[in-house]
């Protein structure tokens, strides 16, 4: 029996992304703040279930399986071939730089204001300079995002006209890729198990958290 290289609950959390960038994005700019933070605290709990996924996940989810150590990616670049199911060395680099750009951008946001539409859940206990590094913080790694996620794109377009490798497909169907896993990925009920982890234990710890000061459209 074979298996996609990339578990369904996987994929739908990856398509969630640019989803929910796009409308973190959109939602800032025109000032819709409170949606902006719904999805800003979607993001974090979808990269927080990631983050665990690549521990307890499916076989070519684990860090384990592509971490992209010295050696592997100089014999990468030496062998310069990458018929290997799963990350390359190259595209883990990538795929740790995009997970880790959204965590701090999620994280930044909890202690960011815009003084007047909405003040991120962690104000309450941030001091000033706390709450102006994170405002930057989040201005920076905001522009950061948008280089690497252009780069992601650049990547996978190279690999559709150069190396004739059609990743799309891949990370939208599972399946329509030359070669499948042997690897049985992990249940659907297991990955929501996960996720509903991850939101009980952020919104817990968020129920502790002091009632913030009303701002101006209250
Ligand atoms: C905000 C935008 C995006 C972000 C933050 C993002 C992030 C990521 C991450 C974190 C992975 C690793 C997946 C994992 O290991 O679970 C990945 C893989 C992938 N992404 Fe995206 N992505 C974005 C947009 C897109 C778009 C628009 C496309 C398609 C045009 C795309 C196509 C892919 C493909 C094909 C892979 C698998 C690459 C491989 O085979 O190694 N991504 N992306
Ligand atoms: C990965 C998730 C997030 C993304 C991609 C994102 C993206 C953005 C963008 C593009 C802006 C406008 C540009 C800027 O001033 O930096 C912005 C502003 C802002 N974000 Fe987020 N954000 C995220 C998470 C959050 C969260 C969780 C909160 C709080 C609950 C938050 C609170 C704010 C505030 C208060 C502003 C306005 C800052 C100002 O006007 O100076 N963000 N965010």
């Amino acid at each position: 029996m074979l298996y996609p290289v990339w578990d369904v609950s996987q994929r739908l959390v990856h398509w969630l992304f640019p989803i929910l960038i796009g409308f973190s994005w959109w939602s800032a700019e025109n000032d819709r703040m409170q949606w902006h933070a719904y999805a800003g605290y979607a993001l974090l709990a979808l990269v927080m279930w990631r983050l665990l996924w690549g521990f307890v996940g499916s076989h070519y989810a684990r860090f384990g399986q592509f971490w992209p150590s010295l050696s592997r990616l100089r014999s990468y670049i030496k062998r310069g071939d990458d018929t290997d199911l799963g990350h390359n060395p190259l595209g883990a680099l990538s795929v740790f730089t995009l997970l880790l750009l959204i965590l701090i951008q999620a994280v930044s946001g909890l202690f960011n204001t815009d003084e007047l539409f909405l003040d991120g859940p962690l104000v309450v206990i941030a001091s000033d300079k706390v709450i102006e590094l994170s405002s930057e913080v989040h201005e920076l790694v905001w522009l950061l995002l948008q280089v690497f996620i252009g780069l992601h794109l650049a990547a996978i377009t190279w690999y559709r006209f150069v190396r004739k490798r059609n990743l799309v497909r891949a990370m939208w169907f599972g399946q329509g890729v030359p070669k499948l896993s042997e690897h049985q990925p992990r249940s659907v009920l297991f990955a929501l198990s996960l996720l509903a982890g991850v939101v009980v234990i952020g919104w817990g710890l968020g129920s502790l958290l002091p009632e913030p000061e009303p701002l101006y459209y209250w």
